[in-house]
């Protein structure tokens, strides 16, 4: 894939980051509900935290996820960085697949029985459910994207297969290589 022009890359980039900001303020959020949902607090607070959490948090979470996910793989492919060519890169595209594939097959698919849970609560009932696991989502996931923050920053541990010269002209790599300018 050719390399994006440079006032492209940088709308691109600009997407991405507000893409990850936003699903870190989503989980945020989730966090919050779901301690509000957990506490102890009267059974009307409760029950409406679980059926905001049901009915308003997986689709922006899951476009968030999504649109991060896919800004990220075009700029992996189509920059100098690839997409498996440096550990922080193929770190975070690991993590965001983990991390979009949880919400798909696990978050997504409770958030039926969540709802059905603050009906209940708010009703004065025990919710047929156990909604204990609400707790888990946001932890797992708010530290998963903060170590992602971080290697975005801090870009460590270098190349996937180190020895490898810098490529020239192409974003992956086929052309020929450049030798790296030693180090004055
Ligand atoms: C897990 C969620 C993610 C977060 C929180 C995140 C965050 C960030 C941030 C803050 C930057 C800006 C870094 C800088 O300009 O110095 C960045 C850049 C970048 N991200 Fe992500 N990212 C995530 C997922 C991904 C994924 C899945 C990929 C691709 C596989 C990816 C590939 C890239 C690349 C290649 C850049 C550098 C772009 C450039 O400078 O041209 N990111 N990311």
């Amino acid at each position: 894939m050719a390399n994006l022009p440079p006032p492209l890359r940088k709308a691109v980039l600009t997407v991405h980051v507000v893409s990850a900001g936003a699903w870190i303020g989503i989980d945020v959020l989730v966090a919050v509900l779901a301690a509000l949902a957990l506490g102890d607090g009267p059974d009307a607070v409760r029950g409406l935290a679980l059926r905001a959490l049901a009915a308003f948090v997986v689709p922006p979470m899951l476009t968030a996820a999504l649109v991060c996910l896919a800004t990220g793989v075009l700029l992996g492919l189509a920059t100098r960085w690839g997409l498996v060519r440096y550990w922080w890169v193929a770190v975070k595209l690991v993590t965001t697949l983990v991390l979009c594939t949880l919400i798909v097959v696990l978050l997504r698919p409770g958030m039926a029985d969540v709802g059905a849970a603050g009906t209940a609560v708010e009703a004065g009932q025990v919710p047929a459910a156990d909604v204990s696991f609400l707790a888990y989502p946001p932890a797992v996931s708010l530290t998963a994207l903060a170590v992602a923050t971080v290697l975005s920053v801090y870009k460590p541990w270098g190349r996937v297969r180190p020895g490898r010269a810098a490529p020239a002209g192409t974003a992956r790599g086929k052309s020929r290589a450049v030798p790296v300018p030693a180090r004055r």
